[in-house]
């Protein structure tokens, strides 16, 4: 459920038509609904226990005025960079609601969260639990530690957005567990509070999370048994959204709630979640313009002035998006099949093959559905084009949360050397 929607016409965030806001900020750009932000994290929030950490990911989407948008919620955050911790403090999210997750966290950044004053780092290796230990001691800190376990099982999702199976490089392997507790409760930098699972994402079936997180329950006894302090249990993120209007919606966050409630409500620990896809995705688009209309041999392309540097997901992952006219089509409006294409110099630059779209000609609008997830945060500026600019809506108000960049802003990023210059 989001709140985009045709209204007089025109497709709009909220109260705040498209067209108004390409007309204002021209195009590309990125809009958000805070509404969708809101409604997201309290379906998701009301489904789990009332004690429960909803730490949204901060890698799904990092702008500050989302950020800020979710913190007012009691939102938390996972990070994984001192760059993500720093701006989710920026956006007014309390240190004791952050969670640190990744497998190469530096030095530096352990020290930056460890002066922070983090709620939890989730330990992917030992190596890692040494060095944490080693910047725990000398800053005379005891850092709170879960460690991630890989369960090895399967989320059945996407292979580049697996994490939960034994060939990936993330977490502890299962069958190492055990070992490695042992270990990290003779640090005496470390204190270790839980248990950290994270399998993958867009995960649309309860199955891969239900087996994961009845793993990681057997494995919570098991280590009360070795006499570790278990806690907390941070089950990760994942839970998928709706990309495909015709195809059978995910599970909704109650199921999920039920098959998390099932696994764990014997443990007594304070449960702690990190949704970023679940929250963000479908609170936002991708706005752009058609430049032309160019009939191939093979085919009709639809060249729009969004490339892969905006929103690089179907390129990286083929992914699907839907893609609609921000002008309502007449109800029966005949379709043409479209490549919907950027203006990026790759065959990879393509955000739909073969798409029944309503006729469309240059100057139209388009909006890239569900693009607020995994958007804005992977764009770059790829053939020297600046990153799409953000919007945030919040009912009839509306207000630019990353300005576009210019031309000259690009270029001031580089330098001459010194035996260059003339
Ligand atoms: N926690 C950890 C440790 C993660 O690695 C991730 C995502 C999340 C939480 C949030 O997962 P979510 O709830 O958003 O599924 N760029 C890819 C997705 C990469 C996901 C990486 N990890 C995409 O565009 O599909």
């Amino acid at each position: 459920m989001n709140y985009f929607a045709y209204k007089n016409g025109v497709l709009s965030a909220e109260g705040v038509s498209l067209e108004t806001l390409a007309r204002e900020v021209g195009t590309p750009f990125y809009c958000y609904s805070s509404a969708t932000l809101e409604r997201h994290y309290k379906v998701f929030a009301a489904a789990l226990p009332k004690d429960a950490l909803v730490a949204f990911s901060v890698k799904a989407n990092g702008n500050l005025g989302v950020l800020k948008t979710l913190a007012k919620l009691g939102a938390g955050a996972d990070v994984v960079s001192g760059g993500e911790l720093k701006k989710a403090r920026a956006a007014g999210i309390e240190a004791g609601k952050i969670v640190f997750s990744g497998v190469g966290k530096t030095r530096a950044e352990m020290r930056l969260a460890l002066s922070e004053g983090i709620y939890q780092f989730n330990v992917e290796s030992e190596p890692e639990l040494e060095a944490l230990n080693g910047v725990a001691l000398e800053m005379n800190r005891l850092a709170p530690v879960t460690l991630r376990i890989n369960p090895d099982v399967d989320a059945k999702t996407h292979a580049k957005i697996t994490t939960g199976t034994a060939e990936t490089k993330f977490g502890i392997p299962f069958v190492h567990a055990r070992e490695a507790y042992k270990k990290a409760a003779s640090m005496k930098g470390i204190e270790i509070v839980g248990v950290d699972v994270h399998i993958g994402s867009q995960i649309t079936d309860m199955e891969p999370f239900e087996a994961a997180f009845n793993r990681i329950a057997g494995l919570v006894k098991d280590l009360r048994a070795d006499g570790h302090a278990i806690t907390r249990l941070d089950l990760g993120g994942g839970l998928g959204v709706p990309y495909e209007h015709d195809n059978d919606p995910p599970p909704d966050p109650a199921a999920y709630g039920q098959v998390v409630a099932r696994a764990t409500a014997a443990l007594g620990c304070r449960l702690i979640f990190e949704p970023g896809r679940l929250i963000a995705a479908n609170a936002g688009v991708l706005v752009s313009e058609v430049i032309y209309v160019k009939h191939g041999d093979a085919k009709t392309f639809a060249i729009i002035d969004a490339g892969m540097n905006d929103l690089i997901r179907p390129a990286l992952y083929d992914s699907h998006h839907e893609i609609v006219p921000v002008r309502e089509p007449g109800v029966g409006a005949a379709r043409i099949n479209y490549d919907v294409v950027g203006p990026v110099c790759e065959t990879s630059d393509l955000f739909a093959a073969n798409r029944p779209l309503p006729a469309l000609k240059s100057g139209d609008l388009v909006a890239i559905l569900s693009a607020g997830a995994y958007g804005a945060v992977m764009s770059s500026a790829y053939n020297a084009r600046p990153p799409a600019p953000e919007v945030l809506v919040a009912g009839d108000e509306w207000g630019i949360v990353r300005a576009r960049q210019d031309h000259d802003d690009l270029i001031a990023q580089d330098s001459i050397p010194i035996w260059l210059r003339d």
